[in-house]
């Protein structure tokens, strides 16, 4: 597996990557546009394709999350852990002093995946999360303290 930085020139395997992540994914221009974005970076892992895609912002000692997703064939290989470890390490040297994230609270894995990282809840915002036809979906907002040691 291979997780580097991304440019905007990874935009194509990114939307790949999210097309298999998420019902409503992000296309190719988003990411483009995303990218260029204040404090915006990207994380990409291939493993050897297009494996594992983040993007985060850290603004005025503030990062969030803002996806994190993983290609269905790749999954439990650490991929997720090893994009949230690299993108903790660049908000950290951007000096970001916390991160947050919303992740649906039916995701278990996912607050599974973020518990093991150190992010604890600090809020819920109901019905989030538009899932069409099987409703509104509630939101844990999670929190990472990064002025203490990693996990
Ligand atoms: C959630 C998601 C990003 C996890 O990606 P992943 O690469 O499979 O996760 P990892 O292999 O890095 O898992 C790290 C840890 O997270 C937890 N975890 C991840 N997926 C899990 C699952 N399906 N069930 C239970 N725990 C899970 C485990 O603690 C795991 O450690 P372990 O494998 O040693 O037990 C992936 O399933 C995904 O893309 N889901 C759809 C999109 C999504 O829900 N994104 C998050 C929205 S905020």
């Amino acid at each position: 597996m291979n997780v580097s930085f991304a440019a905007p020139v990874d935009a194509p395997d990114m939307a790949a990557v999210h097309a298999q992540a998420f019902d409503k994914p992000w296309d190719e221009t988003d990411f483009e546009d995303l990218l260029d974005g204040e404090g915006i970076f990207g994380v990409v892992a291939r493993d050897p394709g297009p494996a594992g895609v983040l993007i985060c912002r850290a603004v005025a000692g503030e990062a969030e999350v803002l996806t994190v997703g993983v290609a269905t064939t790749s999954r439990r290989r650490g991929i997720a852990r090893a994009l949230m470890e690299m993108a903790i390490s660049r908000a950290r040297s951007m000096q970001a002093l916390e991160m947050f994230l919303e992740v649906d609270v039916a995701s278990s894995g996912a607050v599974a995946l973020y518990t093991g990282l150190g992010f604890v809840q600090t809020g819920l915002r109901r019905g989030y999360y538009d899932r069409g036809a099987a409703g509104l979906a509630d939101a844990l907002v999670m929190r990472l303290d990064l002025t203490k040691p990693p996990n």
